[in-house]
């Protein structure tokens, strides 16, 4: 993509270059053909030129730059993986992201949307929504329901490859999550819209509290985190979501419709992820890794269990600002 603007770039400048007044009928025609193309590469489209799929870059961005998290890296891969390389799939991918804070919910959604389209997080088929910034008060809700219904049919008609980002899912009023339900679902269309290329993320904290005592267990008995599968995940994961009476799932049939593809659980992160993120975080602000300083910063946050310090408080969420302090 890249090297194809620059290649457009380049001949327009090279046209611009040579446009005698004999070759100008010509060059204009050129010109507008080539202003098209131009068009075509600068402003993004719905098409092969914008968005596709790279799985061996999401296989590679997974395995390099997401530390901790093998039981989710794998679900994702495969969950992303099938779907996009379904020519027909019978209904959207619906992936739900649970765990505790600073783990990589947003980060994963973010390097699966730079997986598809071109411009990543800021392409204009990804769209995120944050439950308390975008739906904040309860007495506007049938609002936020006809808007928000509006807002998804509106982009999936205008690029049926669209991603829909729910972030504080646990915060979204019941109302609102029942009332994105149909798209969800396996219709071949809803009013002349098929929804099936969609891709639907929902991230959220619950569970997070059992997918912690899990990690917990593993590590009292003295066994590997990297042993903790799917399968001992998935029941505490969903039952605690269906239980929990604050978890916005609660009042929702998405569960027991089957709605969520995808159940992907983030481990707490321990002390190594830490300092891996500090690392990956210092080399991201231009600097040399420095394990000293990252080895200080991270000493100087807080762990939990109080006594054992085993998992991060705040995962890795703080790191980019607390970093500063110790360069
Ligand atoms: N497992 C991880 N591997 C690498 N970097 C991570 C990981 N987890 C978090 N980070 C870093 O920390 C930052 C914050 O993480 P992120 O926003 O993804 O957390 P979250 O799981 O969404 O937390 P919350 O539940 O509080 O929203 C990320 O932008 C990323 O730089
Ligand atoms: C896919 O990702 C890999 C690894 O990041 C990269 O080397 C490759 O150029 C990418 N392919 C395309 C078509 O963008
Ligand atoms: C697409 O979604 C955005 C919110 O992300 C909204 O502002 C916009 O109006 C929607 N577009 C259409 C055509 O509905
Ligand atoms: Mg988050």
């Amino acid at each position: 993509m890249k090297a194809l603007l620059r290649y457009v770039v380049l001949t327009s400048a090279l046209v611009g270059a040579f446009e005698p007044v004999s070759t100008a009928v010509v060059a204009g025609m050129g010109a507008a053909a080539l202003g098209r193309k131009l068009y075509y590469y600068v402003y993004e489209n719905c098409d092969g030129t914008w968005l596709g799929f790279n799985s061996t870059g999401l296989e590679e961005d997974l395995r390099t730059k997401l530390f901790g998290q093998h039981v989710a890296a794998r679900v994702i891969l495969k969950a992303v993986t099938g779907f996009m390389n379904n020519k027909n799939p019978r209904k959207p991918l619906v992936l739900s992201l649970h765990g505790w804070t600073g783990t990589g919910k947003n980060y994963v959604s973010q390097l699966i949307a730079e997986s598809i389209y071109c411009k990543g997080m800021t392409s204009g088929f990804v769209h995120l929504f944050t439950a308390t910034a975008h739906f904040p008060h309860e007495m506007h809700l049938e609002l936020y329901k006809s808007q928000l219904q509006q807002w998804i049919k509106g982009n999936v008609t205008n690029c049926p490859r669209s991603m829909f980002i729910f972030d504080e899912m646990d915060k979204m009023h019941p109302g609102l999550i029942d009332s994105i339900k149909p798209y969800l679902d396996f219709y071949d269309n809803l009013d002349g819209v098929s929804y099936r290329q969609a891709i639907f993320i929902f991230l959220s904290n619950a569970g997070g509290e059992n997918i912690v005592q899990v990690a917990l267990d593993f590590w009292t008995a003295g066994r590997e985190r990297e042993e903790i599968e799917l399968k001992h995940l998935e029941t505490a994961l969903s039952l605690s979501v269906f239980n929990n009476k604050n978890s916005g799932f609660w009042h929702t049939s998405l569960i027991d419709k089957n709605l969520v593809d995808f159940f992907v659980p983030f481990l707490p992160l321990e002390y190594k992820h830490v300092v891996q993120c500090g690392l990956a975080e210092m080399a991201a602000k231009g600097l040399t890794p420095d394990e000293e300083v990252v080895d200080r910063m991270a000493r100087d946050l807080s762990f939990f269990p109080k006594e054992e310090r085993v998992f991060s408080r705040q995962g890795c969420k703080i790191i980019s600002s607390r970093l500063d302090f110790y360069i």
